[in-house]
């Protein structure tokens, strides 16, 4: 039987280690997920698939080499709303976020808290917002760059006190978790699923989380909306992404993939760990991902365009 090139090689695929890129600093929410995500993914294509972290840029660093990579399936891109506030917020960015990518499927939904380092004043989120609106610039906000789901929370809240403190950018929540542990910094969104662990023990002041309800694991954190910033809403949806021109037979192999990985119980065991679940499998699809992508470029954009923010 003759199979055209494509097809054959399609056939193998993978007969190598495959690369999934993490645009931000290792030890933070995209990460874990990641890391989880990869060696569940690993199990059933029967090679390794290797995280490595290419950060910077708010992100956008890790996803221009995904991007630019050969659409060969060997290398990956994991990232999270992100990638939809980049493509307003750089406006010189070296792909075209909406067709850069072939989508191989949603994986989580995680979502934010507002958090300050252990001794910062305040203890409710009306104090919170009260001492920013207050102090001003001379609190600080860490973010993970522009186009991170942090500087996007940040934005969101800032929008919502009207008023600027000063940011201080970092390659990701690992580092900035470090700094706020540290009491270096004063505040940061973070994920729930980075910031579970500390909340719980106390090691960080958690004002808020960004869901329409409390989660179960952290019954006494509000939500921003029941605790006075109403409308305050942030889901963190994560997905997995090819370069374009990938072939839809590799493509099939890595949603397939994707979709084994995520009923694995040992992989939703360890999602609910840390606050999250998978999607559901019909949301581990290049299309719930492509339309969640297109969708959430347009509903950003004349958001942060009203914020007047942009990295260049
Ligand atoms: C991270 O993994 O460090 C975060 O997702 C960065 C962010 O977007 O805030």
């Amino acid at each position: 039987l003759l199979l055209p090139l494509g097809a054959a090689v399609a056939q193998d695929y993978p007969t190598r280690p495959i690369t999934m890129l993490v645009p931000f600093a290792a030890g933070g929410p995209t990460d874990t997920i990641a890391r989880l995500t990869a060696a569940g993914m690993a199990k059933s294509l029967g090679q390794q698939v290797i995280v490595e972290n290419a950060t910077g840029a708010g992100g956008t660093i890790g996803t221009t080499r995904a991007a630019r990579a050969q659409p060969d399936g060997y290398t990956l891109l994991i990232h999270h709303v992100g990638i939809s506030t980049a493509a307003t917020l750089y406006r010189n960015l070296s792909y075209d976020t909406k067709t850069a990518f072939a989508p191989i499927g949603l994986v989580t939904n995680a979502p934010m808290t507002i958090i300050a380092r252990p001794d910062f004043p305040a203890n409710t989120l009306k104090e919170l917002v009260a001492y920013a609106q207050q102090q001003g610039d001379k609190l600080t906000y860490a973010n993970a760059g522009l186009g991170a789901a942090s500087h996007l929370c940040g934005m969101l809240f800032m929008t919502a006190i009207q008023k600027q403190l000063t940011t201080v950018p970092y390659k990701g929540n690992g580092p900035i978790m470090n700094d706020l542990l540290g009491k270096q910094i004063d505040l940061t969104c973070d994920q729930a699923t980075n910031t579970t662990g500390p909340i719980t023990a106390k090691q960080v002041k958690a004002y808020a989380i960004t869901t329409k309800e409390r989660l179960k694991s952290l019954p006494d954190l509000p939500t921003a909306d029941e605790a006075g910033l109403k409308g305050f809403e942030l889901g963190v949806w994560h997905g997995i992404y090819a370069p374009k021109g990938t072939s839809p037979a590799v493509v099939q192999k890595l949603t397939a993939a994707l979709q084994t990985a995520l009923k694995d119980p040992v992989l939703i065991a360890r999602f609910n760990d840390i606050n999250t679940e998978p999607v559901p499998q019909d949301k581990a699809t290049p299309e719930a991902l492509g339309a969640m992508l297109t969708s959430e470029i347009d509903r950003w954009a004349p958001i942060i365009k009203a914020a007047g923010q942009y990295a260049d």
